[in-house]
């Protein structure tokens, strides 16, 4: 399968919990999300992705999608809504509940991957919008099948996974991240019931852990480390 590399960038405290809320001083929280933006930046990727939690609080602001319904059904095809776009945020949002204010997050073409199972009326709407879309998966989300239509229907060659924490416990338990990029930033959490970087919902049949090479390792400013590891292949 010809599939995008896939590199998951994330921060999390020493005890691998990824809510910044719960860190305290938010100027020093300004200061790592700085650093975590300025890592993302060296990987000149084309597109980024979030899971629709992450989007709703960081980047759709909680819009509630205009919904009308279409004169005739429409078919459950993919949708390309900006063919000159070369930059993408990328939101899985099986059930299309997002709502956007317009087809672009931070300068870069909005494509939404929904299961089949989502209305008329949602498709329309992304439609009128000019939000890209496609389907993996009939009730269920299938990972693999939304890499693959990534790879062969957008100019995207290298994706940056940025959470939350269930959205890349799902790649990871579908064996299909490449790379962890991992800025630890010097705090000890310890908050019950947060997320960590990786979240496999108990849906989901586990697969055993991955087995992590480490390809890079440098202390940035404010004590915090940026960790590169790649995955392995074979596994444990
Ligand atoms: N520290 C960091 O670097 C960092 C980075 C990103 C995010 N975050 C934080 O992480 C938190 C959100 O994390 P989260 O884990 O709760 O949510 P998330 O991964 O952002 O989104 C999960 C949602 O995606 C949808 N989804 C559908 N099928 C899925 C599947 N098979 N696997 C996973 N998701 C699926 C579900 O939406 P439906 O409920 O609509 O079905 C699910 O609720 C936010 O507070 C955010 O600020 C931290």
């Amino acid at each position: 399968m010809k599939k995008p590399f896939v590199i998951c960038h994330m921060m999390s405290s020493v005890d691998g919990r990824i809510l910044s809320k719960n860190w305290g001083s938010q100027e020093l929280v300004k200061k790592f999300s700085g650093l975590y933006e300025e890592c993302h930046e060296t990987f000149g990727s084309q597109a980024w992705m979030c899971g629709r939690v992450t989007m709703e609080k960081d980047f759709s602001n909680g819009a509630k999608p205009d919904l009308v319904k279409p004169d005739k059904p429409i078919a459950r095809t993919p949708f390309i809504g900006d063919k000159e776009a070369v930059s993408f945020a990328i939101a899985v949002d099986a059930h299309g509940k997002l709502g956007w204010e317009k087809n672009e997050a931070g300068g870069n073409h909005i494509i939404e991957i929904l299961t089949e199972e989502v209305s008329d009326e949602y498709l329309y709407y992304l439609q009128r919008k000019g939000i890209s879309y496609i389907f993996a998966g009939t009730m269920e989300l299938n990972f693999r099948s939304a890499l693959e239509q990534l790879a062969r229907l957008f100019p995207i060659r290298t994706i940056m996974l940025e959470g939350g924490g269930n959205i890349n416990g799902s790649l990871l338990n579908e064996g299909l991240i490449d790379e962890l990029s991992l800025l630890i930033v010097p705090i000890a959490d310890g908050t019950p019931k947060t997320p960590t970087t990786f979240e496999v919902g108990e849906y989901l049949s586990q697969r055993p852990s991955a087995l992590l090479e480490l390809i890079e390792n440098r202390q940035l400013e404010q004590d915090v480390l940026w960790l590169r590891y790649r995955f392995k292949s074979d596994g444990m």
